[in-house]
């Protein structure tokens, strides 16, 4: 499973760890690898923005070790869903995939349809609830993903 947005700072990085603490409680026998990504070279290497950070405490869930990343070719060998936050970045890696790749591209809130919202809009320019907002979609999705994972045989 990986998760990526443009700069993996808010979005995605957000998304991995709202996941891995729902594998953690509801699935914990699940063995199913998590990690986000960005499109963006913008901030390699960087920690998750204070704000995500901040917001995801505020629900348990612990960002500080997550280091910003850019996809490489190799991602979509590896994983076998690649969940994109908002239709640019999914058009960006679609645009990226290799012709032979074994990855199923798709947009994470696909998982999310009772939201009524296609994508994670982009908090970065936002003030706190914007982030406050990135959790809840990242939470209903993250539901509907662990159902349709603990349907597969
Ligand atoms: P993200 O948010 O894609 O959710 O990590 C952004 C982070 C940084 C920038 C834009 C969006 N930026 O322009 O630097």
């Amino acid at each position: 499973m990986l998760f990526v947005c443009l700069g993996n700072i808010c979005r995605s990085p957000t998304a991995e760890g709202v996941f891995r603490q729902l594998i953690a409680s509801e699935a914990p026998r699940l063995e199913v690898e998590i990690d986000s990504t960005g499109t963006a070279d913008y901030h390699i290497g960087d920690p998750p923005d204070p704000r995500s950070q901040r917001a995801a405490k505020r629900r348990g869930i612990d960002l500080s070790g997550l280091r910003a990343r850019q996809v490489a070719a190799r991602d979509f060998a590896h994983f076998d869903l690649i969940l994109a936050m908002d239709r640019d970045n999914l058009r960006e890696l679609e645009s990226r995939c290799p012709k032979q790749a074994h990855a199923r591209l798709q947009l994470f809130l696909d998982y999310a349809p009772e939201c009524g919202v296609a994508e994670v809009p982009d908090p970065y320019y936002c003030d706190a609830k914007g982030f406050e907002e990135v959790l809840d979609l990242c939470a209903a999705a993250s539901r509907g993903l662990l159902a349709d994972l603990e349907k597969l045989p």
